[in-house]
């Protein structure tokens, strides 16, 4: 199946979105001789969404508005050139059809950036969708995986959305059929975190003997249980991160943030991916808005949202 198909090939506006994830449970293995690690990851898409737009021009231009734009006064972290994914993704599928890299991308973001949610990962996938709709390239859904796994670990699941288990880098997916709603609450930190830095930080934690490595098959296992159905206390006492550790080392502060989110009503509060987001697990979506509206008062986060999954993923919008 063509993903661009039908969708006005080569003239026009395009809009795609891609929404964010959290891992309901991150197992990470040891450093591997590539500078990665081995993972076991549950990835959860969740309804917060990046809207990638594009049109035709005679070059590359980028730019980027919402979140880690610097409009709302913070810094402007998010990149406008080469250092944005989607910018590589319009290269690299440029490159894969043979066309020339030729488009105006505007990217407005709700997934904060450098946060532990795959915001990055989301507009490339948006801007693989886009582009391909755009540039009339017809890449298949298998074409646009490949060139997601070459782009970053996390930007194939953008791509399928849903539910998947994550194996390799986190590139390789099986998607999983899990029926099951599930509501959360994000808190967002002030500043990011660096993926690297905190495996590195986990790999100095280990080396330390202050973390082991964990690699029993069946934590995964139970996470997809529990997202298939059942009750909430089931899925809270599956979830899990090897990265929390070390992102707490770097952040100690987020201790306090996940015991406020617990206390306002979560039944279980973790960091999500590398962090600094705290994803908490509630019972429903009067929980999510109750939730939410304490922990917005409580003033540990810089944002807070109330979202659900599991979502789809990258697809063309209008
Ligand atoms: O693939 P991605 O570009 O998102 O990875 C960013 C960084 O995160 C890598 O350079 C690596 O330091 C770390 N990483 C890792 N093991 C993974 C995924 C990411 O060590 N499975």
């Amino acid at each position: 199946m063509s993903a661009g198909a039908g969708r006005g090939a080569g003239h026009g506006t395009v809009v795609a979105r891609a929404p964010a994830k959290v891992n309901a449970q991150l197992q990470v293995g040891p450093l591997r001789e590539d500078g990665f690690h081995d993972l076991r990851t549950v990835y959860l898409a969740v309804s917060l969404f990046d809207t990638v737009t594009v049109r035709p021009d005679d070059r590359l231009s980028l730019t980027v508005s919402g979140e880690g734009s610097g409009a709302d006064g913070g810094p402007a972290t998010v990149p406008t050139d080469s250092g944005n994914l989607a910018w590589r993704a319009a290269e690299l599928l440029a490159q894969h059809a043979g066309v020339a890299a030729h488009a105006a991308i505007d990217i407005a973001k709700s997934i904060p950036a450098a946060a532990g949610l795959a915001g990055g990962s989301a507009d490339a996938a948006a801007a693989l969708v886009a582009l391909d709709s755009l540039w009339g390239t017809r890449a298949t859904r298998a074409d646009l995986a490949g060139l997601a796994a070459e782009l970053g670990s996390d930007v194939p699941f953008s791509l399928v959305g849903g539910v998947a288990l994550g194996t390799g880098r986190g590139e390789q997916l099986s998607p999983v059929l899990a029926r099951r709603r599930s509501d959360w609450v994000l808190g967002i930190a002030g500043e990011g975190l660096s993926t690297p830095r905190v495996y590195a930080e986990l790999d100095r934690l280990r080396a330390a003997g202050h973390a082991r490595v964990h690699d029993a098959a069946g934590r995964c296992d139970a996470v997809i249980t529990a997202l298939h159905g059942g009750p909430t206390e089931a899925l809270a006492a599956a979830l899990g991160n090897d990265l929390q550790a070390p992102a707490l080392s770097l952040r100690p502060d987020l201790q306090r943030a996940l015991r406020a989110a617990e206390e306002a009503g979560a039944r279980r509060a973790l960091v999500s991916g590398s962090g600094p987001t705290v994803a908490a697990l509630v019972d429903d979506e009067d929980a999510a808005v109750r939730v939410a509206a304490e922990l917005a008062g409580a003033g540990v986060f810089r944002t807070v949202r109330a979202v659900h999954g599991p979502v789809p993923g990258a697809r063309l919008v209008g």
